[in-house]
């Protein structure tokens, strides 16, 4: 079969390997029809991770279900699924408290948690962006979508990551309606955590970024767009509430955060969410964050490679302000998030700006990392279709 494989930094290719099968009994085979690049696959194309060379990405997922293994019992051949990023066992301590994203069973490292698809440190999995993917534990990581199912996979492929993503965010975040709420960030996630905000009624939503494009989509949504370029975030804010600042604010860049110049300080959206939210606000911390950091002494310093970021903490103390932080765990939020899909209340496929073929993967990847005027969330169907 045919899948996006990472062969260094900057390099993917589309190429043949072996073909996913079951091998489990509690497995499910899914032949992918939509899966999506993320943000998180570039912090990997761009060699700022330990991800292995040889190995596929994909981890946003939606496909046709084409066969079962003999202890799967609810979920049946001809099922259109999606699956969370986060590969999950249903019956560790973890999974037990609902914290699926933090796996004890699927992450072979006794000293890590949590498991996910053709991603870094989280186990030894193969990616979606490819025919087939091997679906660990079907009946437990499948959400079954309905009769729509094909005709709105650019909607309900977002359930695999960036809508509960950007909703954990504002769940972290505390974000109620009437809220004044900041995001850092127009990225696919960025604009999932102002939607949810908006679809949780708050009053008052800022989206900031320096990406034109993607801020015109957050104000396609009713949110406010920030032009870093020109703007101070936490001034804007500030300014806007007799100086307390937003109630909340969700982190959806991570640690290659940089100014419009491209100088990157993995403490500057922190530092700005700190500033922007009022005195006991919290701030609900999705961008990813990492221990190590191959190219961060490079880009930044020697600290920082070691994910040792110096943050304005002594500010945040001061204030009273809680922090959430770590990968969503998408199976909280997937199957309400569907329902909002389904009944037409929700269509996150409003990030969608590209609809290709697996084949295009290469340059795909290329246009997205570059985040190119208009390449705001790309989706590759790996059956061909456009
Ligand atoms: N926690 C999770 O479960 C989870 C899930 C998915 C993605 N993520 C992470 O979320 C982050 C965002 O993902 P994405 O797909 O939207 O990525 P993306 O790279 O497409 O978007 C990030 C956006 O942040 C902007 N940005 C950079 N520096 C900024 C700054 N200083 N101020 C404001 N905006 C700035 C960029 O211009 C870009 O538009 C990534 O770190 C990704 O790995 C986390
Ligand atoms: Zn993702
Ligand atoms: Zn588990």
């Amino acid at each position: 079969m045919k899948a996006a494989v990472y062969e260094g930094p900057r390099t993917v290719t589309v190429k043949d390997v072996p073909d996913a099968k079951i091998e489990h009994p509690c497995d499910i085979l899914v032949k992918i029809t939509t899966t999506n690049i993320c943000g998180s696959d570039l912090h990997m194309y761009e060699g700022r991770t330990s991800f292995e060379t040889g190995r596929s990405l994909g981890h946003e997922n939606l496909g046709e279900v084409v066969e079962v293994g003999s202890a799967v019992s609810k979920v049946k051949v001809g099922d259109y699924v999606v699956l969370p990023f986060n590969i999950a066992c249903g019956f560790c301590k973890q999974c037990e408290k609902g914290l699926t994203n933090y796996c004890l069973t699927m992450q072979p490292e006794p000293a890590l948690a949590g498991a996910a698809y053709g991603f870094a440190e989280m186990g030894p999995y193969q990616g979606g962006q490819a025919e087939y993917l091997r679906v660990p534990y079907g009946d437990f990581n499948a959400l079954r979508l309905g009769e729509d199912a094909v005709e709105r996979q650019k909607d309900y492929v977002m359930l695999a990551d960036i809508f509960p993503t950007g909703y954990h965010a504002t769940e972290m975040a505390g974000v109620g309606p009437g809220d004044q709420t900041i995001v850092y960030g127009a990225g696919p996630v960025g604009l999932m955590a102002a939607y949810s905000a908006i679809l949780k009624g708050a009053g008052r939503v800022w989206v900031a970024d320096h990406h034109q494009d993607r801020l015109r989509k957050a104000e396609e949504i009713g949110a406010i767009a920030i032009d870093t370029t020109s703007e101070d975030p936490a001034e804007v804010v500030k300014e806007a509430t007799l100086g307390l600042g937003a109630d909340n604010g969700c982190e959806c860049v991570g640690y290659q955060a940089h100014d419009s110049g491209g100088h990157e300080d993995a403490a500057l959206t922190l530092n700005g969410l700190i500033d922007s939210v009022r005195f006991t606000g919290s701030l609900g911390v999705v961008g990813v964050f990492l221990p190590k950091d191959p190219g961060g002494a490079k880009a930044q310093g020697k600290l920082e490679a070691e994910g040792k970021i110096p943050f304005d903490y002594g500010l945040m103390w001061f204030k009273g302000q809680h922090m959430g932080t770590g990968q969503a765990p998408v199976k909280r939020y997937n199957r309400a998030l569907r329902d909002l899909i389904a009944g037409g209340r929700a269509e996150p496929g409003f990030v969608v700006s590209h609809e290709l073929p697996l084949d295009e993967a290469a340059s795909a990847y290329e246009h997205f990392d570059n985040r190119d005027e208009g390449w705001t969330k790309v989706i590759l169907h790996p059956d061909g279709r456009r």
